[in-house]
């Protein structure tokens, strides 16, 4: 098994064994790629939930929130495109039957070939150690030359066929490749095929009054429907931004990879309105601002990179991934997207409403162009989750598994134990529990040895755990531990707030951001 596979093999049943994320319905045999949070992914999700709405809303004075439904009027996804143009090509093997997207069979083959290239970059760079520059070894090295030439060459054709819709190509492409099913080994393909990826459903109680809905493919659709009531009645100048989290529902047919890629998720977006003309400056500008959004976790700059489309969506004139490395590599975590004025100009076309700006500084009305940050919620989840799992080999030899996450992330963020389960040690730990849950998420643990109830919220990623014990009856002093150093201090029982409340609060990453 590759170390890739292997450590997200741990990322999934780690998720699992600590009650962050099970396979939905899983007495019934599970659905797939469909997944509950359990009661410790819940309060992380809803910590990086919060991150991003203070983030957008709580920090920006021109952002604000809506919560849109998820049903809405079908003819919104004619007008957005996505009735039309939401099409995934596919293929299926006819040897295993199963069903692929035709583009992510080229794009996993290019990562191979970016895998070669990584291994040769780490090759060198052991062999030339410290004065050894990965930029210029890259554009130097005859081999990964020849590597990236084949990469472009690829991503070229691919990027033509598909602008072309020319699926003939797509298929031929896969065949040179001599690309076989991951499954069966086969390279005996059928014809490459667009397969619309939306939910239908329907609104009404006869069958024959029914109304086919759609369930809504991406939450941008609610923001800009309703972008004139929200100017309007929050009295909004351009630029200003509505942001939105919520379910969004894909049909995936690639949906594996754990909750990277799945058919119910959430979405957080924020759809930023401006005059035409400044959008090349407001893109730069969102860019760099998610970038640092990012990195304010701490998970490591080396961690991520933009990658600029050259097949832009049919609403964008410019477009860039935010990419993370997962366990399983470089994969997209989050969109810019410059939309330009096409949605509210096809929601105005398709409805006969106008939905302009009056702009009191340059004396007219036009359609406000659009800047778009969307990153999935659950991917996140899956970026933070997969980076922060650690096991560490300690000094005696011994190995723990700790989940490093981010404490103003962390679902708990200080575990209270009794020494004993006697002497009055555990009604002094409740009641510290019952003060310091006024603040901060807090849990009690009594069983087993110290060193035992350490490594488990280790592995919950609980970034402080507190031991009461005879000294404390005495001198009112606790001994504080800390997650990642595994250091023990001795302090008043006074000062436990002061002491990690700053570190553990979103406030902590909102500072830097
Ligand atoms: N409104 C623009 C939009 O929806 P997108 O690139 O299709 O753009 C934005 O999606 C983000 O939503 C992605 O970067 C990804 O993080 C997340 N996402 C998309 N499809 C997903 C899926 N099937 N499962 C989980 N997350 C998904």
């Amino acid at each position: 098994m590759s170390k890739q596979t292997d450590q997200f093999k741990k990322v999934i049943s780690h998720a699992k064994e600590y009650g962050f994320v099970f396979p939905s319905s899983e007495i019934y045999d599970g659905l797939s790629a469909v997944y509950d949070y359990a009661q410790n992914g819940v309060a992380l999700k809803n910590n990086i939930r919060e991150y991003w709405w203070k983030s957008m809303v709580q920090l920006n004075d021109n952002i604000v929130g809506i919560d849109a439904a998820i049903f809405m009027h079908p003819t919104t996804w004619k007008a957005s495109g996505h009735v039309d143009a939401f099409n995934d090509p596919l293929i299926d093997n006819k040897v295993s039957k199963k069903r692929y997207r035709a583009d992510v069979l080229v794009e996993d083959y290019v990562a191979k070939i970016e895998s070669k290239i990584e291994k040769e970059i780490l090759k060198a760079a052991k062999r030339f150690g410290e004065s050894f520059d990965p930029e210029k070894f890259k554009s130097t090295n005859a081999r990964v030359l020849d590597y990236q030439k084949k990469i472009d060459s690829i991503i070229t054709r691919l990027s033509k066929s598909l602008e072309n819709e020319d699926l003939v190509d797509v298929k031929k492409l896969i065949e040179e490749l001599e690309i076989s099913c991951p499954e069966s080994g086969s390279r005996d393909w059928t014809e490459v095929k667009q397969f619309n990826l939306m939910f239908g459903t329907k609104l009404g109680a006869s069958a024959d009054s029914a109304m086919d809905l759609f369930l809504r493919p991406e939450t941008a659709q609610g923001i800009f429907v309703n972008f004139l009531n929200v100017q309007k009645t929050g009295r909004m100048k351009l630029p200003f931004g509505i942001a939105q989290t919520g379910k969004a529902f894909r049909n995936e047919i690639v949906a594996r990879q754990f909750i990277f890629r799945m058919r119910e998720f959430e979405q957080m977006e924020m759809q930023f309105f401006i005059p035409p003309g400044t959008q090349k400056e407001w893109y730069d500008l969102w860019k760099k601002t998610r970038l640092k959004w990012h990195l304010a976790l701490g998970l490591g700059q080396e961690n991520y990179r933009f990658h600029d489309h050259e097949k832009l969506a049919h609403y964008a004139d410019a477009a860039t991934d935010i990419e993370f490395r997962f366990p399983f590599g470089f994969k997209e975590l989050e969109g810019i997207h410059s939309r330009t004025d096409f949605d509210l100009s096809s929601h105005e076309k398709f409805t006969g409403k106008k939905l302009q700006y009056f702009d009191p500084e340059r004396n007219e009305n036009y359609i406000p162009y659009v800047v778009e940050t969307s990153i999935g919620l659950d991917r996140m989840f899956l970026a933070v989750f997969s980076k922060a799992l650690t096991e560490e080999t300690l000094k005696d030899g011994s190995t723990r598994t700790v989940l490093k996450l981010p404490p103003a992330l962390a679902p708990i963020k200080v575990a209270v134990f009794p020494l004993v389960k006697k002497d009055g040690l555990p009604e002094l730990a409740s009641k510290i529990v019952e003060d310091l849950k006024l603040d901060l998420a807090t849990t009690y643990d009594e069983k087993d040895a110290v060193g035992r109830r350490y490594r488990r919220q280790d592995a919950l990623g609980t970034p402080y755990c507190i031991t009461i014990d005879h000294q404390t009856l005495e001198d009112q002093t606790i001994t504080i531990r800390d997650r990642d150093t595994m250091e023990q201090e001795r302090i008043s029982i006074d000062n436990i707030k002061n002491l990690i409340m700053n570190k553990v609060s979103i406030t902590y990453l909102l500072k830097l951001i």
